[in-house]
């Protein structure tokens, strides 16, 4: 029986190579930077498997190219780039990379939360400049983190873990959810529920860890600037369009926020200039960028895969309707 043939939009990791080295037959794409969008559709079309990166659409212009396909294993937790619908009426599989990134991706969020709070972006370019002529008691001066209080938005894993962290800098941590989870998660988390307006009203920082989905896209809006305090920062580690950007920037020229520390944008990677400011920390995507979870999510979509082509249950289907079917 010859191997299914699968397209990687990635060169991936050695370790996820010999997990799909068994049982797939595997076409990797090891030149520089992303496929070109042709490539991609030329690829699918002989395929029955695509291991793909948030960068790669997964629509139905590429489902149409690729009527062998069976999975689309997604190298990220986020899966906004595929669309799931589209697959499963395809009989599609879609995989995700979820639990491996949480800690990692907290780590980021405070890695920004800090940053902008104690304007390190200034101070490192100051300091590499040679223009730092002495140390001033008013030199950069920024706020201090300890003490304060952290919104969260979103208590999934991620934001439960950014949570958690809070503790050593003796900080109140509040948080706003569809879902509330049970009593005893508050407790051991030493969280607060708020409302999404009473969190807004009251956070010096508030950290954003909600997916993009229709309700989600846009979440953070002018009227919702307009409720934060204007010394509160807005660190956003979850996709770029939850925050309306242009509202964003508005709310940073016009003083409504102190500021931001942000790793997403609405449509990277372009940012927008006016986000190009001094009180606004940036960073491109690299929220789960360590070599010990990236590895990890390679190695996660590269089981995924093999779990279908070797008719086990993907661990982490998000349409297991079509497992069923096939
Ligand atoms: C990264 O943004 C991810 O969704 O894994």
């Amino acid at each position: 029986m010859p191997k299914p043939k699968v397209f990687a939009t990635h060169g991936l990791f050695d370790v996820a190579r010999q997990i799909l080295q068994k049982s797939c037959d595997v076409q990797y794409w090891t030149k520089p930077g992303r496929p070109p969008r042709e490539e991609v559709l030329q690829q699918v079309k002989e395929k029955e498997g695509l291991i793909c990166l948030l960068t790669e659409k997964v629509n139905e212009d590429l489902l149409r190219e690729a009527p062998n396909l069976r999975i689309a294993a997604n190298v990220a937790v986020g899966f906004d780039n595929i669309d799931v619908a589209a697959c499963t009426k395809r009989g599609v599989a879609a995989t995700n990379t979820p639990g491996v990134l949480d800690e990692t991706t907290a780590d980021f969020a405070w890695t920004l939360l800090m940053a902008v709070a104690r304007r390190l972006s200034e101070g490192e370019a100051l300091a590499r400049s040679g223009n730092w002529k002495n140390w001033d008691l008013d030199q950069l001066v920024g706020t201090d983190v300890w003490g304060k209080t952290l919104g969260i938005v979103g208590f999934g894993r991620i934001g439960r873990a950014v949570a958690r962290r809070a503790s050593g800098f003796q900080m109140k941590v509040i948080y706003t959810d569809a879902v509330r989870p049970a009593e005893e998660v508050e407790k051991e988390l030493k969280v607060e529920f708020r409302e999404m307006n009473a969190l807004l009203a009251e956070s010096d920082f508030i950290s954003v860890h909600v997916p993009l989905l229709p309700e989600t896209r846009g979440l953070f809006d002018s009227p919702k600037f307009y409720r934060m305090k204007p010394t509160a920062f807005l660190i956003n580690t979850s996709r770029g369009s939850v925050v309306d950007e242009a509202a964003l920037v508005a709310a940073l020229e016009s003083g409504k926020i102190a500021g931001a520390g942000l790793d997403v944008y609405e449509n990277e990677p372009f940012i927008h200039p006016g986000l190009k400011r001094a009180n606004v920390v940036l960073a491109p995507h690299i929220a789960s960028a360590s070599l010990e979870t990236r590895t990890k999510m390679a190695c996660i979509a590269a089981e995924n895969v093999v779990a279908l082509f070797t008719g086990k249950r993907p661990p982490n289907v998000l349409n297991p309707e079509v497992l069923k079917v096939s």
